[in-house]
């Protein structure tokens, strides 16, 4: 496996796979790898010829307020583990590479990406956008695999790419949990035991909405009252939103439709703040 710092050498790269007939997938993640990425991976690899991880943490997707200098970083350790899952190259460019002194240039989905994490994190998909949009022009992939896990994300991305015209497949991995279900995330490590435990609840309201709708339950206002009631009853959780969406245009969804609609949960446990959700 190779690793690879520079645009121009990704480029130069990615233009000679494509010369030789072989399909690129690729595989966005910011690094400190767990086994939600590397099922992203394997998902790659069992659909394209050279599977490409890029491995950035991109300031621009992040608030000053947030976490971007204590993310993690393990660069050595990413590597290995891509490896093991079959990537044959690790992009992972220094900020100057993708943004050299002078960069002027955004992207913004203005529909998809507003409610949501959009209205806590008003900048948070500017930089998504413009990080995908960038890497895909770098990387030409052919296809590339994003994790439900981030609900919004994909449905913002699948929007650029349309409105774009990107000639890009996006693949959507589902969400992959611990044996206890919480929902795997590089941002769990800032967990202690406690707080661990009642993040739980988070999982346990998305599958009481799930049985709830197994059981007959369709109506928007009930699932959701459910849901926050089970969150209420941690101390340590705060609730962002709990809400019932269109998995394609994050509009809110009165009814369910199986497979349509998704409750997406956002909530602080104490400090961190966590994101999971679930298709209905
Ligand atoms: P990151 O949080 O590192 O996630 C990289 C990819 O892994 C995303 O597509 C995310 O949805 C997926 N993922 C995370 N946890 C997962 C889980 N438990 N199961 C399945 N997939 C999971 O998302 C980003 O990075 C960035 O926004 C990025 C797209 C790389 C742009 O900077």
């Amino acid at each position: 496996m190779q690793i690879i710092r520079s645009v121009p050498e990704m480029q130069a790269l990615a233009e000679a796979l494509r010369a030789q007939g072989q399909l690129i997938g690729l595989v966005p993640t910011m690094g400190a790898l767990h086994d939600g990425h590397l099922t992203l991976i394997r998902a790659a690899a069992e659909r394209a010829d050279a599977v490409v991880v890029t491995i950035f943490v991109n300031p621009a997707q992040f608030a000053p307020s947030e976490d971007f200098n204590k993310y993690p970083r393990e660069l050595e350790n990413d590597v290995a583990k891509c490896e093991a899952a079959g990537a044959d190259y690790v992009f992972a460019p220094p900020n100057e590479e993708i943004y050299p002194k002078g960069y002027s240039t955004y992207i913004t989905e203005e529909h998809v990406a507003k409610p949501l994490e959009g209205v806590s994190r008003p900048s948070h998909f500017r930089g998504v956008t413009t990080v995908v949009a960038k890497l895909f022009n770098i990387c030409r992939p052919d296809l590339a695999v994003f994790g439900q896990k981030d609900a919004q994300q994909v449905a913002v991305i699948r929007k650029m790419v349309a409105d774009l015209n990107f000639t890009v497949d996006i693949v959507v991995a589902p969400t992959l949990r611990e044996p206890d279900g919480l929902a795997m995330s590089s941002r769990n490590r800032y967990l202690s035991a406690t707080q661990r435990v009642e993040a739980l609840a988070i999982h346990r309201a998305l599958y009481k909405a799930r049985d709830m709708v197994a059981a007959g339950e369709i109506r928007s206002d009930r699932l959701v009252a459910e849901a926050t009631h089970i969150l209420s009853q941690q101390r340590r959780i705060r609730v962002i939103y709990v809400s019932l969406v269109n998995r394609s245009t994050m509009e809110p969804a009165r009814e369910v439709i199986p497979g349509e609609t998704v409750m997406a949960i956002a909530a602080w446990m104490d400090e961190v703040r966590l994101i999971d959700n679930i298709v209905l």
